[in-house]
């Protein structure tokens, strides 16, 4: 990765912050929006990925949830393409209004659209086949209310997809005392306010708990080294957008962080060290809804787990069409969302469930 120089601080330009930072804790300012945007460039490959596993594809409708300033909308505009829609949802008008110019610059505004919202209330218009975030379910209070009510507006057959940080996996090696250091300040502010640092080892049951199939997961994150690398800018510029908060739950001091000097202190340290330096590793999750839902309690109906059962190995099939619905509620299998489980996943819970039955 190349090093993006940020230029002077915006802040100091524009004479404040440009939306209500008061229950968000890295705030609004424009130096804020060009972290996103440095964040994006960081780990937009790593996102794409996420999307294009989740089977975003030409032609369908999206819903990015907490858009910031566009980054996620956008990939998935390109995903979706001329025939496809995204609609991106936030809360920070003044995100929204730099997002939609983005959107313009890049040829998408025909496409890629952009609401303010707070989530918690927000209830979409219209049915979509995808709903997606990247780093918004960490600030819910409630996440998987929130995913169980949005993904009602999900077509049958709709995919959901998020990708969340897993702080506590940031690391450096050999271990480097000032990137210790700030991640545990990161981590610590965020926890006194009761931001999830964890989000992404809690997808899984985040979804479950949404009433979605449990999701396929991967985990992927950056590691850096050298005087070019743009890990210790990143490291550094979400010091400083979390610095009025620091300050305020009295993690640490301005004095303390010396953040003008903070990301060539830690080129400084790493490059000296050669280290390894691995900033959060982020967690994908996604899982597609049921084509169409299973009507158990109608005998002309064919229960849905014997056509699942075609394409599963003999010994998984046999298994399948063994249990009974209960049996596999016991073993975690929803038999209404049969469909939606990959195959390696239903096989080892099938597995599993005959363990438990002996
Ligand atoms: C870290 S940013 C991520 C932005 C974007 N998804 C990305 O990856 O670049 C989190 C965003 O979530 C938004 N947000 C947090 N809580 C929200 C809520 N309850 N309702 C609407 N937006 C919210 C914030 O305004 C912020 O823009």
């Amino acid at each position: 990765m190349r090093r993006i120089p940020l230029g002077p601080d915006p802040m100091q330009m524009s004479g404040g912050k440009t939306g209500n930072s008061d229950d968000y804790a890295l705030g609004y300012s424009k130096r804020e929006f060009q972290r996103l945007q440095l964040q994006s460039t960081f780990i937009r490959d790593l996102t794409e990925d996420v999307l294009k596993r989740a089977g975003l594809k030409p032609g369908m409708h999206v819903l990015d949830l907490g858009c910031g300033v566009g980054d996620v909308s956008l990939i998935a505009g390109e995903l979706v393409g001329p025939t496809g829609t995204v609609l991106g949802v936030d809360r920070s008008a003044a995100g929204l209004a730099l997002a939609e110019q983005r959107a313009a610059e890049a040829g998408q505004s025909s496409r890629v659209r952009f609401a303010a919202a707070e989530l918690d209330t927000f209830v979409p218009q219209e049915s979509y086949d995808a709903v997606i975030g990247r780093l918004i379910l960490m600030y819910l209070p409630n996440p998987a209310t929130v995913l169980r009510r949005l993904c009602d507006h999900l077509r049958p057959g709709g995919i959901v997809a998020f990708q969340e940080l897993a702080m506590s996996a940031a690391r450096s090696i050999p271990e480097i005392p000032q990137f210790v250091q700030c991640t545990r300040w990161i981590n610590d502010t965020f926890d006194r306010i009761n931001v999830e640092t964890d989000m992404g080892h809690k997808l899984f049951a985040t979804f479950l708990a949404a009433g979605l199939p449990g999701p396929q997961m991967i985990m992927a994150g950056r590691a850096e080294g050298g005087a070019q690398s743009v890990a210790y800018d990143y490291v550094a510029e979400t010091l400083r957008s979390l610095l009025p908060t620091m300050e305020r739950v009295g993690v640490t001091s301005a004095a303390d962080v010396g953040i003008d000097t903070l990301a060539e202190r830690l080129r400084a340290e790493a490059v000296a060290h050669a280290a390894c330096v691995m900033p959060p590793p982020f967690i994908g999750a996604w899982a597609r809804l049921p084509e169409r839902r299973f009507a158990s309690k109608d005998p002309a109906t064919p229960r849905d787990t014997d056509a699942r059962a075609a394409s599963l190995s003999p010994a998984a099939k046999k298994i399948l069409r063994s249990l009974s619905d209960e049996q596999l509620k016991d073993a975690g299998i929803d038999p209404s969302l049969i469909h939606s489980y990959p195959e390696v996943e239903l096989e080892a819970r099938l597995m599993s469930a005959l363990m438990s039955l002996r």
